[in-house]
């Protein structure tokens, strides 16, 4: 039996999958996405400590992509990990992968930071960015982006969501982010449409995986 594939009673091979997170949130909101398919997903704070990992790629995918494969090298077993953030234009991609911590650590200091850095200027075009990478435990990684155009606001505008949702309005719904609902979120974020690519293809990444664990 390969690391990472466990076998119920009737010998059927289930896959586990990690995810780089301590958040058990996060965690969560994933099993929901995963729900339909044959794997068992579980959070970092099911296992010990393993050495920290430093988030310092220029790029959402060097993050994600650094964080899926040392963590499953470190575990010996298949990892899923995600980078995200908001790029502007106007302001050379910031606050791009330094979105969590651009103005301070929370969502009000850096919307306000990034409100300050926005003033006076005209061209508010922006875009967030998602990226999901999945590794197996030899390092071998696939990797899923979403992206979703919009519009820096000029005041915060609505209360739901997180992070830059109340000064991201989206166009063709006539809101900002903070003024949907999650399910219509969902739909059209960076996140969802990340997650809407990872599900079409997530029963051949499962045959993948347990070909990986299986082989190496
Ligand atoms: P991560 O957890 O390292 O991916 O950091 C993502 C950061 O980007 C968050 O802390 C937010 O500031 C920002 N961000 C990512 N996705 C969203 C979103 O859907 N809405 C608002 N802010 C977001």
């Amino acid at each position: 039996m390969g690391f990472g594939v466990t076998y119920s009673g009737d010998k059927k091979a289930r896959t586990t999958l990690v995810l780089a997170t301590t958040n058990n949130g996060k965690v969560e909101e994933f099993k929901l996405l995963l729900t339909d398919f044959d794997v068992e997903i579980k959070g970092l704070r099911e296992f010990g400590p393993i050495p920290a990992i430093k988030e310092d790629g220029k790029t959402f995918e060097e993050n994600a992509v650094k964080k899926a494969s040392l963590t499953a090298k470190a575990l010996g077993l298949p990892v899923l990990a995600d980078d995200s953030g908001l790029v502007v234009k106007a302001l050379d991609g910031r606050p791009g992968v330094r979105s969590a911590r651009y103005g301070g650590s929370s969502d009000r200091e850096n919307n306000l930071k990034l409100l300050k850095e926005m003033e006076g200027i005209q061209d508010r075009e922006a875009y967030f960015m998602c990226v999901i990478a999945i590794s197996a435990p030899n390092g071998s990684t696939l990797v899923y982006q979403g992206k979703c155009d919009g519009v820096i606001t000029d005041e915060l505008t609505g209360s739901n969501g997180f992070g830059y949702d109340p000064l991201f309005y989206y166009p063709p719904l006539k809101k900002t982010f903070a003024q949907l609902t999650t399910e219509e979120k969902n739909r059209v974020s960076h996140r969802g449409r990340a997650m809407a690519g990872l599900r079409s293809e997530f029963n051949k990444i499962l045959v993948w995986l347990k070909q990986k664990t299986t082989l190496d």
